[in-house]
């Protein structure tokens, strides 16, 4: 394994569950494979813009002149993408924040998800072309999704794993800090993540 890319989004510092998990998963991952770059892409301490126009602009114009006087806008969104591209294995850790995912987890995903580097238009479809990666969702909620009443209401890891697939990337692999806003599950939602980190396949 050659490069390691971990994403976290909660703002919440220590208290935070998902970010407890990747602790242990980091411990993990560095005792399993000591060869690889660990790559952290905190997007709670360093803060990434949301698309503008000049960004779209660059994303999507056909015109090469307009390419060139435009590149400049595009160098966040190609660090980001070639961060991805040169991992081997991308964690992704999410609190759920109105059943979805934080907002500055999915400016990260409109940085990288573009045309031309992590997907192609194939004919009637798309091909991903981020193939050959694998990934690991770290995944805290106030409540219970794995199974129950409010599975259908998880956007998380439903949506995670669709756009992880839409690039190319099929091979992913959950683990849950879940019932964190509920007392007599909260107190077991940390050691149960970190049971479920151990038997990960890594
Ligand atoms: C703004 C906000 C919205 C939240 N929305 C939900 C929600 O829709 N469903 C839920 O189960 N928990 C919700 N929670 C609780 C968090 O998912 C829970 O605190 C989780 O531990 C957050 O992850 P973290 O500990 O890594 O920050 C919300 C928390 C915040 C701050």
């Amino acid at each position: 394994m050659n490069q390691i890319l971990i994403v976290e989004s909660s703002p919440r510092e220590d208290e935070s569950a998902s970010r407890k998990l990747v602790n242990k998963l980091r411990e993990r991952l560095e005792a399993q494979h000591p060869e690889a770059k660990v790559v952290t892409r905190d997007l709670a301490k360093d803060r990434l813009p949301h698309l503008d126009q000049a960004t779209l602009k660059a994303m999507t114009t056909r015109d090469p002149v307009e390419a060139e006087s435009l590149k400049g806008a595009l160098h966040l969104s190609d660090q980001l993408t070639e961060e991805l591209l040169s991992s081997d294995l991308v964690v992704i850790a999410s609190p759920m924040w109105n059943f979805g995912i934080p907002s500055s987890l999915k400016a990260w995903i409109d940085h990288v998800v573009r045309a031309g580097k992590t997907f192609n238009y194939a004919g009637a479809g798309v091909e991903g072309l981020a193939k050959g990666k694998r990934a690991i969702l770290v995944l805290a909620s106030g409540a219970i999704f794995s199974e129950g009443p409010w599975k259908s209401w998880d956007t998380v890891e439903p949506y995670l794993r669709q756009i992880l697939g839409f690039i190319g990337i099929d091979e992913v692999q959950t683990v849950r800090a879940e019932g964190m806003n509920i007392p007599p599950l909260a107190i077991h939602a940390i050691p149960n993540g970190e049971k479920a980190i151990e038997a990960l396949v890594i």
